[in-house]
């Protein structure tokens, strides 16, 4: 039997602090309302040149230190986002590039605010059955991309911001214990973020549909603090029953960071006290699938884990779907020396070489054999699908 114990972990957040008071210069808010409705005092916005998949290198490669694991012995990597930068190539892929783990399998997962703890569930079950060691999971976002900033029932809440555990198999009893996942699409409509392709095209010969969607953040707040509530307690009695284990057994839970209001209100449902959750959401607002692993590393930051404890991770949100996690903090993080670190860091600026010395391969290879770059091809298959203008111009008008 193999059990997958977390051995690392890590986390970014970007630079740039957007406060309450510097959104009501934006909307038409104050911070005593965002405060006392969430608990949110501030959070993170990523720079420009930050993406969804950098936030996710800076948090995995933390995370890999501390795991003192090279990135070509990672196995699988999933990285849980809404935000990724592409439908396809993954954000997962791009990690697994930047990293250099030439070895991995990877992907993302669509789970919204629980994808981290499905992408937990994923690849320790991965682990359990003996068909990979390691596995990278990582939460990253980049939700200040997605958000409508005129519209301030959504707007106050998000943030920017990544985390990573590494999980690997071991004989020893221990690490990830159980997990639930569950879902409930008659709620989509409760919590969404439309892509491209739910706006159907113009092609040539075919007419124009009207309602284009705004690809932003669209939320009943009220419906899914409900949800939210309910979902917390259920999912939590649901993964300890799977342990075999009670709510005394549990040290700490790690819920996904939304909102103080929805922790109160479910910790009262489970009758614990509300010090049992713990809490980061004043400084890193809701960063959807990074707020678990985030929220773990200020944990283990502030001495909040101890050896030998019973931890539970429990996400809701967007789907709607939910998940619950719990975990037995046996980490022992071996001793890293400066050398190693570096020796790291050094893979890592090889990695992204790696990546420009194939691309030019694959580029001058295209040239010798005269066949068009994949750049080339784009820009043709753009030709050849675009409309005369006085066709788009006729059709809007028809
Ligand atoms: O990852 C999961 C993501 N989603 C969540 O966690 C969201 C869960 N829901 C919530 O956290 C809360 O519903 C919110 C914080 C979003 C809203 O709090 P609420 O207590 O449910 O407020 P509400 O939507 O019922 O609005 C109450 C009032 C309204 O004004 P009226 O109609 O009573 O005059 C809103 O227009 O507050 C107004 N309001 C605001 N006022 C100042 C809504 N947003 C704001 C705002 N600043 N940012």
């Amino acid at each position: 039997m193999r059990y997958a114990h977390i051995v690392g972990w890590g986390c970014y957040l970007p630079e740039h602090v957007l406060t309450n008071d510097d959104l009501a210069n934006i909307v038409e808010t104050s911070h005593e309302w965002i405060y006392t409705r969430t608990g949110i005092r501030e959070r993170r916005i990523a720079a420009d040149k930050e993406s969804t998949a950098t936030l996710a290198f800076e948090a995995a490669a933390r995370a890999l230190a501390i795991a003192n694991i090279p990135s070509p012995k990672v196995d699988l990597i999933i990285v849980a986002t809404s935000t990724p930068e592409y439908i396809f190539p993954s954000t997962a892929s791009q990690l697994q590039d930047y990293l250099g783990a030439t070895r991995a399998g990877a992907f993302d997962l669509s789970a919204a605010c629980s994808g981290f703890v499905y992408g937990l569930s994923m690849a320790a079950n991965a682990i359990a059955s003996g068909s990979i060691d390691v596995a990278l999971v990582v939460g990253a976002e980049t939700m200040s991309r997605v958000l409508d900033w005129q519209d301030r029932g959504t707007c106050i809440l998000f943030g920017d911001g990544a985390g990573a555990v590494v999980l690997r198999g071991s004989d020893v009893p221990g690490g990830v214990l159980a997990s639930t996942l569950r879902s409930d699409g008659s709620g989509s409509n409760l919590l969404s973020l439309p892509n491209l392709s739910r706006n159907p095209v113009p092609i040539y010969g075919t007419t124009y549909a009207n309602g284009h969607h705004k690809q932003t953040v669209h939320m009943n707040g009220r419906q899914v603090f409900r949800f939210a509530t309910k979902v917390i307690s259920d999912s939590i009695e649901d993964v300890l029953e799977k342990a075999n284990l009670s709510m005394d057994d549990v040290s700490l839970i790690i819920p996904h960071q939304a909102n103080v209001r929805i922790v109160e209100t479910a910790a009262k449902r489970l009758n614990v006290s509300v010090e049992r959750f713990f809490l980061n959401v004043d400084r890193a607002g809701n960063t959807s699938a990074a707020s678990i692993p985030i929220a773990l590393c200020d944990a283990i930051q502030n001495g909040r884990l101890q050896r030998d404890d019973h931890i539970v991770f429990v996400g809701f949100g967007g789907g709607l779907t939910w998940a619950s996690a719990v975990i037995k903090w046996d980490v022992t993080p071996p001793e890293v020396t400066a050398l190693r670190r570096n020796l790291r860091r050094a893979r890592y600026v090889f990695a992204r070489a790696r990546t420009r010395i194939l691309r030019l391969g694959r580029q001058f290879v295209a040239w010798v054999g005269g066949s068009p770059t994949p750049e080339a091809r784009l820009k043709d298959a753009d030709k050849k699908t675009t409309l005369p203008k006085s066709k788009i111009d006729d059709d809007h008008e028809s």
